[in-house]
């Protein structure tokens, strides 16, 4: 690799969300930790009307048109960075010719977040060779524009706003209605976090996640008839119970998923900041089930995986973690139980499922990070 000419390095990280989950974009509260498996950008300015991107592990060279940005929207790869630059530059930010050499380490398709990554450190990176300062929460919030508009999923505020704002060693405990954050000591005393990829091809993840919004979105429209409530997460779950019979079964269950999890992630901070583990792996088993039985993201393959760590004496709690539909676990696992861990839920889940787990060494890592080459 020769980075020797660049001005710069930019990384954004990937990440893992403890609890919380399929609650941001109702306004809920998060609570994902940044991942040391990030997107790495060089960049240089080049002094020319062009953005030159070029991969570690492609072979493909594509130049942007500074004044075009918006034809590339068809691109596979670059279509992110072109989204972010043109979006960055509606912002109001200049944006200046520039070089840039990427390395993805977030795996793609295992719901740790890789395009967040890859927009949140583009930006940063535009913003850098611009010789702009630059605020990660802008950073985060313009990402999550080229998310809406280039990939076409509506994701909440999560993923991006982690990936730029994520703390080493500390959970990001986001309200994602006000964007009011607290950062939490991950402090398992001798336990470690665990992800483990079920490796399931994802197939309509896009369209599942767009189809769960709008659901949720329905949700509110009928309580709304009879509770004053903004969101979904600021309804008490015995106020959802009163109301129930205004919403049809399945949106229902939805709405139901909603409320406990927020109750859920209160709790679970509460429990982290006490070091009570046992009670915290407690709600990440409760949430997978919510999200198993009432949200239904999972699917057999990561019912199969969690089920297989929750049963393993090491393990205090397992849960699916982002989006669902494949992708990873996290849990919680005892140290000394951690090789017998790791090959008892390989073995279990290959046996039900027919696919290999992986399991993913990462550190709880920074969020954007800049260095001047
Ligand atoms: C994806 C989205 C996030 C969030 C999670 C589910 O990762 O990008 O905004 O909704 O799914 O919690």
């Amino acid at each position: 690799m020769n980075n020797k000419d660049y001005t710069h390095r930019v990384s954004a990280a990937g990440r893992v969300n403890l609890i919380g989950e399929h609650v941001d974009y109702c306004g809920g509260k998060v609570m994902p930790c940044a991942l040391s498996l990030k997107n790495t950008v060089w960049v240089r300015p080049n002094g020319e009307g062009v953005i030159r991107l070029k991969w570690t592990d492609l072979p493909d060279e594509v130049t942007l048109d500074l004044s075009d940005l918006e034809r590339y929207r068809n691109l596979k790869h670059a279509k992110y960075h072109a989204g972010c630059a043109a979006l960055w530059q509606k912002a109001g930010h200049r944006v200046v010719g520039c070089d840039m050499l990427l390395d993805c380490t977030v795996p793609f398709g295992s719901g740790l977040s890789s395009s967040a990554a890859i927009e949140v450190s583009t930006i940063a990176a535009l913003a850098t060779a611009a010789g702009e300062k630059f605020d990660p929460v802008e950073v985060a919030l313009v990402a999550q524009k080229a998310e809406h508009e280039y990939a076409g999923v509506h994701c909440g505020i999560m993923d991006q706003f982690v990936s730029a704002n994520g703390k080493a060693g500390h959970a990001l405990l986001l309200d994602c209605a006000t964007l009011e954050r607290e950062y939490i000591p991950v402090d398992l005393g001798g336990c470690a976090l665990v992800i483990a990829d079920c490796k399931k091809p994802h197939n309509l993840v896009e369209s599942k996640y767009n189809e769960r919004r709008e659901e949720v979105e329905e949700a509110l429209r009928l309580l709304k008839k009879r509770i004053k409530a903004d969101s979904l997460s600021r309804i008490e779950p015995y106020l959802l119970e009163e109301y129930k019979t205004l919403l049809p079964e399945r949106i229902y269950r939805r709405a139901k998923h909603v409320v406990e999890e927020c109750d859920r992630v209160n709790r679970a901070a509460r429990f982290l900041r006490e070091k009570n583990i046992s009670g915290f792996g407690e709600l990440l088993n409760a949430s997978h089930a919510s999200l198993s039985e009432l949200y239904e993201v999972t699917g057999r393959e990561l019912d199969s995986l969690a089920h297989a760590a929750q049963d393993h004496p090491a393990c205090l709690g397992s849960r699916m973690t982002g989006a669902g539909f494949g992708g990873c676990t996290v849990s919680v696992v005892l140290k000394e139980g951690l090789a017998s861990f790791k090959e008892y839920v390989a073995e279990r889940y290959e046996r039900e499922t027919g696919y290999r787990a992986v399991f993913y060494d990462a550190e709880i890592a920074d969020g954007i990070v800049v260095e001047e080459l």
